[in-house]
C-alpha cells in the first residue's frame, strides 16, 4: 500500500471542547503520524481560499464563518493510505450519520460544526498541505 499524506485540521468546535488530544491519539493509533502541525485563527481570507472549490455552495459563507469563530489545530498526517485511514477515523460529514467510534460521532454536534477535516483525494491533499505549510516545514519520519 502507498504512503500517502493528508491535510488534517481539528475545528473551532473540537479544540472547544479540549479533545485536540483525544483526536490526535486516535491518528496514532490508526498508525498515522503527525509530520506537520500548527494552531491557527485563520483569517476570512485564508477560510475563502481554502474552501474556494465550495464557494458556489449554499453553505459556503456558514462554513467560513464556522472556521473563523475560533482556532483550529493544523496537521499533515502520513502513512499507509492516510487519506482513506483518516476518512475512516473521522466518519460521515453529517455526525448524525456517523458510524459510532469515529471523531464525528464522538465529538461533533452537527453538519455546522463536525469537528474535522480531511483531504478527500491525493491531489487535493498536496494543494491542502501546501496551503498551510511550505516544504520546509513538514518532517518525513
Ligand atoms: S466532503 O467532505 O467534501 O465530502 O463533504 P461535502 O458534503 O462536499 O462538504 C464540503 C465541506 O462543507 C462542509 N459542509 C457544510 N458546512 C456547513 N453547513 C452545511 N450544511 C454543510 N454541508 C457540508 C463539510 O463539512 C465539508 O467541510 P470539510 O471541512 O471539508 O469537512
Amino acid at each position: 500500500m502507498a504512503i500517502e499524506r493528508t491535510l488534517s485540521i481539528i475545528k473551532p468546535d473540537a479544540v472547544a471542547k479540549n479533545v485536540i488530544g483525544q483526536i490526535y491519539s486516535r491518528f496514532e493509533g490508526a498508525g498515522l503520524k503527525v509530520v506537520a502541525s500548527r494552531m491557527a485563527h485563520l483569517s476570512r481570507a485564508e477560510a475563502e481560499g481554502f474552501y474556494a472549490v465550495h464557494k458556489a455552495r449554499p453553505f459556503f459563507k456558514d462554513l467560513v464563518e464556522f472556521m473563523i469563530s475560533g482556532p483550529v489545530m493544523i496537521q499533515a498526517l502520513e502513512g499507509e493510505n492516510a487519506i482513506a485511514v483518516n476518512r475512516e477515523l473521522m466518519g460521515a460529514t453529517n455526525p448524525k450519520e456517523a458510524a459510532a467510534g469515529t471523531i464525528r460521532a464522538d465529538f461533533a454536534e452537527s453538519i455546522d460544526a463536525n469537528a474535522v477535516h480531511g483531504s478527500d483525494a491525493p491531489e487535493t491533499a498536496a494543494v491542502e498541505i501546501a496551503y498551510f505549510f511550505p516544504a520546509s516545514q513538514v518532517f518525513s519520519r
